[in-house]
């Protein structure tokens, strides 16, 4: 049971981290949102301060199309007119309730854009009509824009700006309940401080009581379907091309005489290996032509990220280094670190073939869509330079 909700809080804590790497940094919005958020409960919700806690780590989760990071969105009135933004809190509620024990933080989720006065979205609610859990995110995400405007507010700035949105925004109540815990020690000066904030971040997820899994229906399995799912929205030509190379990559190993387990293992692998793909910005992973060369640096860091996600979750430890390498090249001219031949993971060079099978043969901005027959003829051409040939072998006959 303690395992199981370790690998519960770990799994979220990455699908959060992945949703804020942007380029090269982490943002932390999620992140710090949910430090603040699960501080405020303490007082108020108590009995619910995991759940917020984890509605604040995910409640942007329905943002991840925007072609850039949420929190470069400050301007209000465009939230009313992009519909991606408009509709994110009904389509991270609707993500989040996917994962079941988080229906209640999925009903907080919905409501963290709607405004005291009624001024807010997607429905307009008003006072207490709003999801209590829903008031604290909407003060928190507040809080973490304003810790963004340079150069950075003090105590005092920050308790002026969030004051001048007491009785629109947010309640009365609310608006002292952050004001007092900001006052609290020195937390004001930790949660400003990015650097810090990884450090408590993980001192609440060991504090934090655990949720309740004995209901939950969601395996390991679904849960990173759904971060599957995630990992695909971020652009517009990829939808199912995660699922696809989980299968692709299983039915692989199958053929090439693994044990059922193993290959469920490499499944979860592939579910999850362009993980790192939703830190590369929407307008490179579109672009119809060619990269350049700064972009296609950026875009070869994929598998890095992907790397750094997982790593997180040390139930997936085994996973990381064949997630990471589905680019390399069995001729040693792949990225990101050029292994050649069977210093590859196996599972890697089952997973390189498996994702370049998909890409081939999926609409893509870059390149023509080829048929599955001209997709396994590349596979043969490419057999010793691109790919293990043993595999590129097995490929041509298992696969569609
Ligand atoms: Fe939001
Ligand atoms: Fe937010
Ligand atoms: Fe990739
Ligand atoms: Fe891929």
């Amino acid at each position: 049971m303690e395992d199981r909700s370790r690998f519960f809080s770990e799994l979220i804590s990455a699908l959060s981290l992945m949703m804020d790497l942007d380029e090269n940094r982490k943002l932390y919005h999620a992140w710090r949102v949910a430090i603040l958020a699960e501080k405020l409960a303490r007082k108020i919700l108590p009995e619910y301060r995991t759940h917020i806690f984890y509605a604040g780590l995910l409640h942007d989760i329905g943002a991840i199309s925007l072609p850039e990071h949420v929190v470069h969105y400050t301007d209000i009135k465009e939230h009313f007119t992009n519909p991606i933004l408009f509709s994110h809190p009904e389509k991270s509620a609707q993500i989040v309730r996917q994962i079941n024990p988080l229906v209640i933080a999925a009903d907080m989720i919905k409501d963290h854009h709607e405004q005291w006065d009624g001024s807010g979205y997607p429905r307009g609610l008003s006072g207490n009509n709003i999801n209590l859990g829903g008031q604290i995110l909407r003060i928190c995400d507040t809080f973490d824009i304003l810790a963004r405007v340079k150069p950075p507010l003090s105590l005092e700035g920050m308790k002026t700006s969030l004051s001048a949105r007491r009785g629109t925004e947010y309640s009365e109540l609310i608006y002292e309940l952050m004001v007092t815990t900001l006052e609290e020690g020195d937390f004001f000066n930790e949660i400003m401080d990015e650097k810090k904030i990884s450090e408590q971040f993980m001192n609440i997820i060991k504090a934090l009581p655990p949720i309740d899994l004995s209901y939950c229906r969601s395996e390991a399995d679904e849960i990173i379907r759904v971060f599957a799912k995630v990992i695909d929205a971020k652009h517009s030509y990829t939808a199912g091309h995660s699922e696809r190379v989980a299968e692709y990559t299983y039915k692989l190993a199958k053929a090439m005489g693994m044990k059922e387990e193993e290959a469920q293992r490499l499944k979860l692998a592939g579910y999850l290996h362009d993980a790192g793909k939703v830190a590369v910005p929407r307008s490179i992973l579109d672009k119809p032509g060619r990269l350049t060369m700064d972009e296609f640096k950026l875009m070869k860091r994929h598998p890095v990220y992907t790397m750094e996600i997982l790593s997180m979750v040390s139930f997936l430890k085994d996973l990381v280094v064949i997630a990471g390498g589905h680019h390399e090249r069995y001729d040693g001219s792949g990225y990101p670190d050029g292994l050649a031949g069977e210093a590859i993971p196996f599972g890697a060079r089952l997973m390189a073939v498996a994702d370049a099978y998909d890409a081939m043969t999926s609409l893509r901005p870059y390149q023509p869509q080829r048929n599955f027959a001209e997709a396994k003829e590349v596979i043969e051409k490419n057999a010793g330079s691109q790919f293990d040939p043993k595999v590129a072998k097995v490929a041509v006959k298992v696969l569609p």
